[in-house]
């Protein structure tokens, strides 16, 4: 914490805390071919899910189009997300509803950012 003094006011400013919503992990579970793989990640870790489910599962044929969301090979299903991430857009509704998905947990990972949002989700590969 830091004090100064414009010698009217105190004044003070809170040193950011280490374990605000950034810098804590991140925790969800990953389903490939029915192995769960418990994920532990950070905030922006990866620019987006499809590139950690790649990195942490070793998923080869996944993101065929490199994170764009046209190809739909990242497509998974996303049980317990939360926040902004909940909202589908950019190329994902029209990109999902051409290859015929359209449940509600039905996403792209490409199009979903690695943040506190996925705490606790429950993400499964679809496409093999
Ligand atoms: S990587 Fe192609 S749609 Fe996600």
């Amino acid at each position: 914490m830091l004090y100064y003094s414009n010698k009217k006011n105190l004044h003070f400013h809170l040193k950011p805390n280490p374990l605000s919503e950034k810098h804590q992990p991140i925790h969800f579970t990953a389903i490939d071919n029915g192995h769960k793989t418990a994920v532990t990640c950070h905030h922006g870790s990866h620019p987006n899910l499809m590139f950690l489910l790649k990195d942490k599962l070793g998923l080869d044929y996944f993101g065929e189009c490199g994170g764009v969301g046209r190809c739909a090979t990242c497509v998974v299903d996303a049980i317990g997300i939360k926040g902004k991430s909940i909202i589908k857009e950019r190329n994902e509704p029209a990109t999902l509803s051409k290859m015929g998905y359209d449940d509600e947990t039905t996403r792209l990972s490409c199009q979903l950012f690695v943040t506190a949002d996925l705490e606790g989700a429950v993400i499964t590969i679809l496409e093999e």
